[in-house]
């Protein structure tokens, strides 16, 4: 079995994963309240805090999944792109795990992670297949043929799908990180009840969210604060289905440029119940087969870290010593 540890923003994650992709345990130790109050998350709390809990967390997906150390033939751990000192935890944690044991190690890249989550469970994606990863950093389409690599087909030119949402729940007054919180929200209003910009199809397969973000601003500012206050509801469903048309008109074009088989959605925005619903409508249209994973594999999590390594060929012991975090992607 593989031990995963992902530790790249706010959440401690640990995951014990079988060579077949069954989740044996799957353990989030959430920071968010934590970095609540400062309105976003705080990279030297959150280094603070993964060193705090990084041990306990293991013990624990370790305890869940009925398992030792013994029973673990590979450590694998996110190696970028995120936070420095964050990811630095982990890393450093995942190599005095492996290096105690003498195992192989392999490092993985944090967006491979949410582009095969759902080649974990019982019903595992074949490639080859288009991922769509919306998250709180990152929004991109990919191609993927032969796991863990991927071809990014395109991406988001400014904000990532998630901060969409977390800037607009700001604006609704719905606290930090408000992705849940404005769909929540969203399902008491009328998606049609204002209008935001909708995405034109293009000839490429990039986004762009930051006018979304400027038009609900505007909105609320003509409205002012008691209408704002009395339409709220209103406005998270009409801005969810704005962000969420978006996500859908380049992922049409994209299944019509590639005629992948397969459709798989990954990163914390797949939990968004507006974009899962759209998914499956737009999946069922142009017969391609979908895999929706679960909202626990959707989040940040290590067992999308393990199922890259199911791919991976590991560095063995002492290989993996010199290894570096990096923030950002080559
Ligand atoms: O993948 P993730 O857990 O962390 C990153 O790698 O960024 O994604 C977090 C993002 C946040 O922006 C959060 O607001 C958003 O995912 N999110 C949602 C929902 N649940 C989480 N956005 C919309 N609807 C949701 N239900
Ligand atoms: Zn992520």
């Amino acid at each position: 079995m593989i031990l995963g540890v992902e530790t790249s923003c706010d959440d401690t994650c640990a995951a014990v994963v079988a060579r077949d992709g069954a989740v044996r345990s799957n353990v989030v130790a959430s920071q968010g309240l934590l970095h609540a109050r400062y309105g976003g998350v705080v990279p030297e709390i959150a280094s603070r805090r993964h060193l705090e809990l990084v041990d306990a967390v293991v013990a624990d997906a370790l305890e869940r999944a009925g398992a030792s150390l013994d029973d673990i033939d590979t450590v694998a751990v996110t190696r970028g792109p995120g936070l420095i000192g964050a990811l630095l935890v982990g890393l450093s944690s995942a190599k005095a795990i492996a290096t105690a044991r003498k195992l192989p190690l392999v490092p993985v890249d944090h967006l491979a992670g949410h582009v095969l989550a759902s080649t974990l469970g019982e019903h595992p994606i074949e490639p080859p297949f288009l991922a769509l990863v919306a998250s709180g950093g990152h929004t991109f389409l990919a191609r993927v043929d032969e796991p863990p690599e991927y071809d990014v087909l395109g991406q988001t030119l400014d904000d990532a799908a998630g901060e969409a949402f977390d800037k607009g729940a700001r604006l609704l007054g719905l606290g930090y990180p408000g992705g849940a919180a404005l769909d929540r929200l969203a399902r008491d209003g009328d998606p049609e009840a204002f209008d935001f910009p909708r995405s034109r199809p293009g000839r490429g397969l990039d986004f762009s969210f930051s006018g979304l973000k400027t038009a609900l601003l505007y909105r609320i500012r003509d409205l002012g604060p008691d209408e704002t206050e009395h339409r709220r509801a209103d406005l998270a469903a009409a801005y969810q289905s704005a962000v969420v048309g978006a996500l859908i008109a380049r992922l049409g074009q994209a299944l019509e440029q590639e005629r992948p088989p397969r459709l798989a959605i990954g990163g914390g925005v797949a939990a968004n119940s507006g974009l899962r619903a759209r998914v499956e409508e737009l999946a069922a249209e142009r017969g391609v087969e979908v895999w929706i994973p679960p909202h626990e594999l959707c989040t940040d999590n290590a067992a999308m870290i393990a199922a890259v390594a199911r791919f991976d060929d590991p560095i063995p012991y002492p290989g993996y010593l010199s290894l570096d975090a990096f923030a950002r992607a080559a």
